[in-house]
């Protein structure tokens, strides 16, 4: 079966971890892919995902995008012309940035992680649906965290970053839902990417573990487990869902 056949997306942040998966799902389901990023090389190593998804006989280019530049995301959702024009927009694009307590971060470093993780999401979203209005109707899909659910100390920007992309989605899907667009929202819990080795290092370390055994279903997701979640929301099998979160973390917010 395939959900997607004949649609464009644009996913940002598509050159690694969540977003390759996002992008490479999206194909696999017939759908041509812009991939918008700040570098084509995927963190993790490997081809350019747009080369992979050519590889395959998919449809895909690559957008040099920084998601805190408007016209950059201006740009990406035309490169969608290519294709026939945008139907699904992922808002993928995000850093963790700095894991200190608030009172030793500067607000320069809270300023730069806003711009690319809340930001980013609204230069996205608004360029998508300039487009997605004109054309009768799209989905939009932004990528939150857990941290958008409930407030982790350390991370008190990212948190906070997260949170408004939640409700900047849910506003959002208000607004454009007579016209056809649908904004949902999803939150991954620990997944495995360069992120969560490098840059939050939680997996491969002994504190990894102790969270693993809490989580109910005893490991951490994958970025295809993500990429699921964000097919169903891009396609028609969600056809009646909008302003509407899902979280993918394998049940660990949720469960006591
Ligand atoms: N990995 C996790 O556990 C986890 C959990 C919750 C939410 N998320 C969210 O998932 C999204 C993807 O994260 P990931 O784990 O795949 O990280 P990643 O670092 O593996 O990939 C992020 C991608 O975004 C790109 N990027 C960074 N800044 C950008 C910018 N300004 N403009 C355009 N592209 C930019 C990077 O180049 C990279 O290709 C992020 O929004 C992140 O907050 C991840």
């Amino acid at each position: 079966m395939t959900l997607l056949d004949g649609k464009t997306a644009v996913v940002t942040g598509g050159a690694s971890g969540n977003g390759r998966a996002i992008a490479e799902t999206f194909a696999d389901h017939g759908a041509a892919v812009v991939v918008a990023d700040v570098r084509e090389e995927p963190r993790e190593g490997g081809a350019p995902t747009h080369e992979r998804i050519r590889e395959g006989g998919g449809e895909a280019t690559f957008v040099t995008c920084d998601v805190s530049d408007y016209d950059d995301c201006v740009e990406a959702v035309a490169a969608a012309d290519e294709f026939g024009g945008l139907d699904v927009m992922v808002n993928n694009a995000g850093i963790v940035g700095p894991q200190v307590p608030l009172v030793d971060l500067d607000f320069d470093e809270y300023r730069s992680l806003m711009a690319v993780n809340l930001d980013g999401v609204f230069h996205g979203s608004k360029a998508a649906a300039l487009e997605l209005v004109d054309r009768g109707g799209g989905s939009i899909v932004n990528m939150s965290s857990v941290a958008g659910m409930a407030g982790y100390g350390g991370i008190t920007p990212y948190s906070a970053a997260k949170g408004g992309v939640r409700l900047f989605s849910y506003a959002l899907a208000s607004e454009l839902g007579p016209d056809g667009v649908r904004v949902n929202v999803v939150h991954p819990g620990v997944i495995e990417t360069e992120m969560t080795r490098e840059d939050s290092p939680i997996v491969g370390t002994e504190e990894g573990e102790q969270l693993k055994a809490t989580v109910p279903l005893r490991r951490f997701g994958n970025p295809e487990e993500v990429a699921g979640v964000c097919l169903f929301l891009a396609s028609d099998l969600s056809s009646y869902v909008t302003a509407e979160s899902i979280v993918v973390d394998g049940g660990n917010l949720n469960s006591a």
